[in-house]
């Protein structure tokens, strides 16, 4: 039996958040550039929206570049711009057709001003459309979103708050949290990525470098957490 066929479509995690790392290890194995790791992750990224959006997820959050990736060299940086902006132009169409509504976490203010309006174009383009979010987590950091959200509560002068308030004043505000976490690459790390998010979803390590994330390794986590017993504490 196929992966795909062994799958309970009527369980399926409404939000699959994924730490996309691999790209430059990738590259290494063939003696290629970094950035060249980074084009292949960017079209594994493509197929895997596709392939989430037609088994009817209804929320992928994929992280793309975080609040620690700065510190990486100019020119890697300067690349994975550069693959932003033209996945965003070559995806909307795509987006559009397949009913996506695309949208940022993350503080974009620090991105060069041209892939800031195509980001903003893209979202406000797509905003109506429900049948998937794509969530990319741009310049995210888990630590920076919490702090922000207690800076946004002090703001709002709301007194004795709540775990609500606070998922309410972070980027993820109204949406579910993720039921399963898949990371690719083997680190068995959370790298700064939706801490308060993820205090109940099911997490999911992969050996598999992100270029090589194919639509068998996708089925392969989803089995994997159908397989899991979810207790949230209880027995
Ligand atoms: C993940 O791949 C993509 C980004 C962080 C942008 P890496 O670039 O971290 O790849 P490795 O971890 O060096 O293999
Ligand atoms: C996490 O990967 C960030 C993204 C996938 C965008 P990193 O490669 O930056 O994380 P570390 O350095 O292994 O913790
Ligand atoms: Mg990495």
């Amino acid at each position: 039996m196929s992966l795909k066929a062994r799958i309970d479509f009527s369980n399926l995690p409404s939000h699959i958040a994924v730490i996309m790392d691999g790209n430059g290890r990738w590259a290494k194995k063939r003696f290629l550039p970094r950035n060249l790791g980074h084009t292949n992750g960017v079209k594994t990224a493509k197929n895997i929206v596709e392939l989430a959006r037609s088994i009817d997820i209804k929320v992928l959050t994929l992280y793309a570049f975080s609040t620690e990736n700065w510190k990486r060299a100019q020119d890697e940086i300067s690349g994975l711009m550069f693959l932003l902006k033209t996945y965003l132009k070559s995806e909307l169409q795509s987006m559009i057709k397949n009913n996506i509504s695309f949208r940022v976490i993350g503080d974009i203010s620090k991105f060069p001003k041209d892939i800031q309006a195509e980001l903003k174009n893209t979202c406000e383009i797509t905003k109506n459309n429900d049948g998937m979010i794509l969530n990319f987590a741009l310049n995210y950091g888990s630590r920076q979103e919490i702090l922000r959200a207690l800076k946004n509560i002090i703001d709002k002068k709301i007194d004795n708050p709540t775990e609500q308030d606070i998922s309410d004043n972070l980027y993820t505000a109204k949406l579910p949290d993720p039921d399963l976490l898949i990371r690719t690459s083997g680190e068995m790390r959370i790298s700064n990525f939706m801490l308060w998010q993820i205090a109940y979803s099911e997490i999911y390590v992969t050996d598999v470098l992100w270029p090589d994330f194919s639509e068998e390794e996708f089925y392969k986590a989803i089995l994997a957490y159908q397989q899991r017993e979810r207790r949230f504490g209880g027995v």
